[in-house]
C-alpha cells in the first residue's frame, strides 16, 4: 500500500472527535497522537539557531532549556553567503534535535528586513529575498536530511514585533510577490519545508491564520507546498475560518479547548467534511515523515558542533574596515581588550530563540592566549549611562596599550522578539567610550556584537570595524582568531548599514495603531538606497577581507553569467561573487539593481577562477498583478557583477525577449531625495483606511490590552499577569522581563487563552470584554453563564 493509501484508510477510521484532536497542540510542545490506532504524539522545539528545547511542555519558561549549541543568529548565518555552510548547519541542529527526541524545529524565519529596528531581525537573514530564501533553504535541507521537519517562519509579513499580534501591513501585491513572499518561496521550492507557520499579524486585513489566498491559494496551489501549517504561538483568531483557510494545527492547544468548534462546524455542514480530512491526513503524514526524529539511541558530537559554531562565526564576520591594513594583528606588542562584552561575551539575541549553551567561549580568554593583554570593561551592561570611573580606566588602558582592541555593541535589552528598537544607535555609554579610547590611542579596532545596524557617529575616527554580529558560543573564540589572522573574515553584509535611521523610507510611513502602510512598496533595503542614490554607511553586500580580488572577463547570456576571479593578495581568502540585474530604462518602475545570484569562492594567493552564476526567467521578471503573473519586459538589461551593490567590477549586457508591458510607475525618489510619504510610493487603489485605535464602546477580542487600558477590568488582568510572571522573571531589567512587559501590553483578549493554559475561554473573554466595553449587566451574565458551563 502507498503511504498515501495508508494515510487515507488511517484517516477513514478515525473518528470525527479524533480528527478535530488532531488540529490542535496537546500542550505547549507537542502534538496529539490517535493512541487507539497507534499514531503517536510529536515533540516540536524552538528554533533558527538553536534547539530550545524546554524542559516541561506544560508553559513557556523561557530560559529553561536543554544544554544545546547556540550557532551564531541568523543575521550572522546570512552574513556567510554560503549556502552549503549552512546546510552543514542544519544538519547539525536536526541532529541535535534527534537526539532529543524532537520532530519538528521550528525555524528557519526568512521574514524581510524591511526596517533595521525590528527587534527580531538577528532572528532573520536579510533584507534581499532571494539570499535570505537560499539561507533558509539550505537551513531547512540541512534540517530535514535528520528526519526532523522544519517550520518556516512567519509567514508572511510579520516584519516588525511592535504590535505584532493585531497590526495590519498593508503591503501591495507587487512588493509581496518580489520581495516579502519571495524569501518564502525560494525556501518552498529549495527546501520543502514539512511544516510552515503562520503569522501573528494580519495581512490586507486579514489575519495570517485564517487568510485562504496566503495559506492555500499561494502557498499550496501556486508553490505545491504539500505540509502542514502550524499557527504560531497564540495566534488563531477564529479557528474554524482557520481551517477552512488552511491552516492545519493550532498552537499551543489545551485540553481539546477548540475540537467542539471544529465537530459542531463539521456537523452542521459549515466546515465540509473533507477539508478536516485533507488537513488530518497532513498531520499523520508529518507524523510518518519524522518517525526517525523519534526511533531513538541517537546522540550528537558536542564538540564538533562547537567547531561547526566556530566557523560558521568566522565565516559571518564582516570586515567592515581596515585602514592600512590594521587587521590582521601581528604576534607581540601590548592588547589592550577594551569592552565587558570581550569577557561576557553578548552572542544571542532574546525571546523563543534563546539558547542554553552547552559551553560559551568569551574574547577575552582566546586573545590571552595569542598576546600580551590587560582589559577594561569599559562600560556597565545594566546601563546606557556612561560610567566615569570604568571611562577612565579604559582610556588609561587604552594609552599604555600599542592596539586596542574595543568591543561594544547592543545590550541585551535592545534586541528582543516582542519589542522593536526605537532608535539606531548604541547605548550612549558604549558611543562614548568609542570616541575616548581613539582618542587615546588611534590604533583602535572596534569589534561590534549586536543582531542588526548600528549608527557610528565615529567610524571616520577608527581605523578598523569588525562587525561580528551575535556570534553564538563560539563566536569569542572565532573573532579572536579572527583579528589575528589565524582565520578569514569571510563575512559580507545581507542588510544595509544607513548612515541613520532617518535614511530608511519605513521611517517616515506611518505604522500603526492599527496598520503599517509598506507605502514604499518594492523599494526596500538596498533597492530604495541604490534607486534613490542615498549614500549609506556600509552598503549592502559589503565586507572586505586580508586578500584583494580582481574580476575579469565578464560574459553573460538569458540564462547563465561567468566572470573570472583572482585572488591578487598574499594570502588564502573567499570572495563572494554578487550578480545584480538592472532593467532598461523602458522596463518601468522598477529598483534600480536586483541580487539575482552570488557564490563563493575561495582561493589560493594568485588563484584563477572561471565563476558561473545561473540566471532564470525570474531574474529579469516583474510581479504583473493586473495579469496575475510573471512578466519579463523586452529589452536591453545589465549584468553587474561586484563585491557589494556599490562596488560593481564589471557589467555585461543581455538582450532578453519580452513576454509583458513595463511595470507602472508611481512615485520614486530621485537620486538624493529622502523619501516623504505624502509624495512617493505605491497607492493601495483604494482610501487609506482610519489608522486610529479602536475606542471604549467598541473594543473587540482583537484590541490590543494597551488600548483598553482605561478600564479598571483590563488593569486587573495585566496586574495579575504582571504578578504571576514575578514568579518567574526575577530581574525587571531583564530582556525577558520586558518581552513579557510588551506582550502584556500587546496581546489582545483572545489570547488569554493561551495565556491561562485554556482556562479563560472565549465565553470568558466575551464576559470580560462587555464588561470592559461597559456593558456591565451583559458582561456578568455572560461570565456567571460561562461559571456554570
Ligand atoms: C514566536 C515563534 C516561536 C513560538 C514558540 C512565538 O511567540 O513568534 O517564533 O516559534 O513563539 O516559542
Amino acid at each position: 500500500m502507498t503511504a498515501t493509501a495508508a494515510t487515507d484508510q488511517l484517516v477513514a477510521s478515525m473518528t470525527l472527535a479524533e480528527k478535530a484532536s488532531l488540529c490542535a497542540g496537546r500542550d505547549f510542545w507537542s502534538f496529539y497522537g490517535v493512541p487507539r490506532l497507534g499514531v503517536p504524539a510529536i515533540g516540536v522545539s524552538d528554533g533558527p539557531y538553536g534547539l530550545r528545547k524546554e524542559r516541561s511542555t506544560e508553559q513557556v519558561q523561557l530560559g529553561d532549556s536543554v544544554p544545546a549549541t547556540c550557532f551564531p543568529t541568523s543575521a550572522g548565518m546570512a552574513s556567510t553567503w554560503d549556502p552549503e555552510l549552512i546546510e552543514q548547519v542544519g544538519r547539525a541542529l536536526g541532529a541535535e534535535a534527534r537526539a532529543e527526541g524532537v520532530s519538528v524545529l521550528l525555524g528557519p524565519g526568512v521574514n524581510i528586513k524591511r526596517t533595521p529596528l525590528c527587534g527580531r531581525n538577528f532572528e532573520y537573514y536579510s533584507e534581499d529575498p532571494l539570499l535570505a530564501g537560499r539561507m533558509g533553504a539550505a537551513w531547512i535541507r540541512g534540517v530535514q536530511s535528520q528526519g526532523v521537519g522544519a517550520s518556516l517562519k512567519h509567514f508572511a509579513a510579520n516584519n516588525q514585533e511592535q504590535r505584532r499580534f493585531s497590526i495590519d501591513a498593508l503591503v501591495d501585491e507587487r512588493a509581496l510577490r518580489e520581495v516579502y513572499l519571495a524569501a518564502f518561496e525560494a525556501a518552498v521550492d529549495g527546501g520543502a519545508p514539512w511544516t510552515v507557520m503562520c503569522a501573528y499579524n494580519r495581512l490586507n486585513g486579514t489575519y495570517a491564520a485564517e487568510h485562504e489566498w496566503l495559506l492555500t491559494r499561494v502557498l499550496r496551489d501556486e508553490w505545491g507546498f504539500d505540509g502542514v501549517v502550524v499557527s504560531d504561538w497564540g495566534a488563531v483568531n477564529e479557528r474554524v475560518d482557520g481551517l477552512a483557510a488552511g491552516l492545519d494545527v493550532e498552537m499551543p492547544g489545551f485540553g481539546g479547548h477548540h475540537d467542539q468548534l471544529i465537530t459542531d462546524a463539521v456537523n452542521s455542514g459549515l466546515l465540509p467534511a473533507d477539508v478536516l480530512d485533507r488537513t488530518v491526513a497532513r498531520i499523520l503524514a508529518l507524523i510518518e515523515r519524522t518517525a526517525p526524529a523519534r526511533a531513538g539511541g541517537h546522540t550528537y558530537d558536542r564538540d564538533a558542533h562547537h567547531a561547526l559554531a566556530g566557523r560558521v562565526a568566522a565565516e559571518g564576520t564582516v570586515l567592515l574596515k581596515n585602514d592600512g591594513g590594521l587587521l590582521p594583528l601581528t604576534p607581540g606588542g601590548r592588547i589592550a581588550v577594551i569592552g565587558a562584552f570581550a569577557e561576557q561575551p553578548r552572542f544571542q539575541g532574546a525571546g523563543s530563540a534563546h539558547i542554553n549553551p552547552h559551553r560559551l567561549d568569551d574574547a577575552y580568554t582566546r586573545l590571552s592566549e595569542l598576546a600580551e593583554t590587560t582589559y577594561a570593561p569599559g562600560y556597565r551592561r545594566d546601563s546606557d549611562e556612561v560610567d566615569g570611573a570604568l571611562l577612565a580606566a579604559a582610556v588609561e588602558a587604552a594609552g599604555a596599550a600599542d592596539t586596542v582592541l574595543l568591543y561594544v555593541g547592543l545590550t541585551e535589552s535592545y534586541e528582543t522578539e516582542g519589542l522593536d528598537r526605537t532608535h539606531l544607535r548604541l547605548p550612549a555609554s558604549h558611543d562614548a567610550l568609542v570616541a575616548a579610547v581613539v582618542a587615546a590611542n588611534p590604533r583602535t579596532v572596534v569589534v561590534l556584537n549586536n543582531g542588526a545596524p548600528v549608527e557610528m557617529p565615529w567610524h571616520g575616527d577608527v581605523p578598523a570595524i569588525v562587525e561580528a554580529y551575535l556570534g553564538g558560543q563560539a563566536g569569542g573564540s572565532a573573532v579572536a582568531d579572527v583579528l589575528f589572522g589565524l582565520a578569514e573574515p569571510g563575512g559580507r553584509l545581507a542588510e544595509t548599514f544607513p548612515h541613520r535611521w532617518a535614511d530608511n523610507p519605513v521611517h517616515a510611513l506611518p505604522s500603526g495603531p492599527r496598520q503599517a502602510e509598506y507605502r514604499e512598496s518594492v523599494y526596500v533595503g538596498y533597492r530604495y538606497y541604490d534607486t534613490a542614490g542615498t549614500d549609506v554607511l556600509f552598503p549592502f553586500g559589503h565586507g572586505l577581507g586580508y586578500t584583494t580580488f580582481a574580476y575579469a572577463d565578464v560574459t553573460a547570456n538569458d540564462t547563465e553569467v561567468t566572470v573570472t576571479v583572482t585572488n591578487t593578495g598574499e594570502r588564502a581568502g573567499s570572495e563572494v561573487v554578487q550578480v545584480y540585474v538592472h532593467e532598461p530604462a523602458a522596463a518601468g518602475a522598477r529598483p534600480e539593481q536586483e541580487l539575482k545570484g552570488f557564490a563563493k569562492v575561495r582561493l589560493a594567493p594568485g588563484e584563477s577562477r572561471a565563476v558561473t552564476i545561473g540566471l532564470d526567467r525570474r531574474a529579469f521578471a516583474w510581479y504583473d498583478v493586473a495579469g496575475a503573473r510573471w512578466a519579463v519586459t523586452g529589452g536591453r538589461y545589465e549584468i553587474r557583477v561586484g563585491a557589494s551593490s556599490r562596488d560593481i567590477r564589471a557589467t555585461a549586457t543581455v538582450d532578453v525577449p519580452g513576454d509583458g508591458p513595463p511595470a507602472p510607475a508611481y512615485p520614486v525618489p530621485a537620486a538624493g531625495q529622502h523619501w516623504d510619504r505624502d509624495r512617493f510610493g505605491v497607492a493601495f487603489g483604494r482610501p487609506l483606511p482610519d489608522n486610529t485605535a479602536d475606542v471604549p464602546g467598541a473594543y473587540t477580542l482583537n484590541t490590543p490590552l494597551h488600548d483598553m487600558r482605561s478600564s479598571p477590568v483590563t488593569r486587573l488582568l495585566q496586574a495579575t499577569a504582571r504578578r504571576q510572571a514575578r514568579g518567574f522573571v526575577k530581574d525587571p531589567k531583564s530582556p525577558m522581563a520586558l518581552l513579557i512587559g510588551a506582550m502584556l501590553d500587546e496581546m489582545p483578549l483572545r489570547m488569554l487563552s493561551m495565556m491561562s493554559r485554556g482556562k479563560i475561554g472565549r465565553p470568558v473573554q466575551e464576559g470580560l470584554l462587555d464588561l470592559i466595553n461597559g456593558r456591565r449587566l451583559a458582561g456578568l451574565r455572560r461570565l456567571l453563564r460561562a461559571r456554570r458551563r
